[in-house]
């Protein structure tokens, strides 16, 4: 009886165990001018969207995410407490003072802020008359935002300025995403020292014509 007996290995063998190590040494090789297939490239290559770019998936198809309400952002950039509202504004004018110790410094980087940001409408020595207000080339001239020698805005206080400053008023925008608060009040150290030069050059003016008036013969 034979049928215990192992089978010879069939003849061709050998060539197919051959092919097949083949098959597999080869599989490794892999020459990068021509990667292999991939069958699911979506789940290896994840889309890429542009930071400003669109993105279908919200239903504002805005690819940069605004943040989650109530984040306090770190660093420089805190919560401002007083709300957008007539009554916000008032007690800014009430309770918020510029910090203690401005300095030179902070006015020369006031003056830096107000060239950018302000001076394009408020005129680079506050007279209402910046280059998109009062400019002959423009041919649809902003309208002048107040002068900041008007009796109002010299009397304004610091905290109001800071306000509106930060929530922007009217036609002026906002600048509270754009400078900090510590360049917010820079920028209103800048003005009311503009303002305070102002106050004493009338002073002195007026000083003089009174000197004049009572000794005429001068
Ligand atoms: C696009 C023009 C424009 C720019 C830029 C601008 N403003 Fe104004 N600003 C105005 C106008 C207009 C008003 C008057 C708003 C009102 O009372 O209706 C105003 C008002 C103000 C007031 C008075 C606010 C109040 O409470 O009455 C201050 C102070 C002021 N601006 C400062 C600044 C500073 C500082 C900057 C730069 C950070 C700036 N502005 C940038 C147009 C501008």
């Amino acid at each position: 009886m034979n049928f215990l007996r192992t089978p010879p290995l069939p003849a061709c063998s050998g060539g197919a165990l051959l092919a097949v190590l083949m098959l597999v040494a080869s599989s490794c090789y892999y020459p990068r001018s021509k990667p292999g297939w991939e069958y699911m490239p979506d789940m290896a290559h994840g889309t890429a969207y542009e930071t400003y770019g669109v993105n279908p998936h919200f239903p504002d198809s805005m690819a940069s995410r605004p943040t989650v309400p109530g984040t306090i952002p770190r660093g420089p950039y805190m919560p401002f407490h007083f709300s957008k509202t007539p009554e916000g504004y008032d007690s800014a004018g009430k309770y918020l003072f510029m910090p203690a110790g401005m300095d030179t410094q902070d006015l020369s980087a006031g003056k830096h802020h107000y060239t950018i940001y302000c001076a394009v409408c408020h005129g680079s020595g506050g007279k209402a008359n910046g280059s998109i207000v009062e400019n002959p080339n423009v041919v649809n001239p902003y309208p002048p935002p107040p002068s900041y020698f008007r009796e109002d805005i010299l009397n304004l206080p610091e905290g109001k300025m800071f306000y509106s400053i930060h929530y922007g008023k009217n036609l002026m925008g906002a600048y509270g995403k754009v400078l900090n608060p510590e360049e917010i009040w820079q920028v209103v150290f800048y003005v009311k020292n503009m303002q305070k030069h102002y106050l004493d050059s009338v002073q002195a003016a007026a000083a003089a014509q009174s000197a004049t008036a009572s000794n005429p013969q001068r």
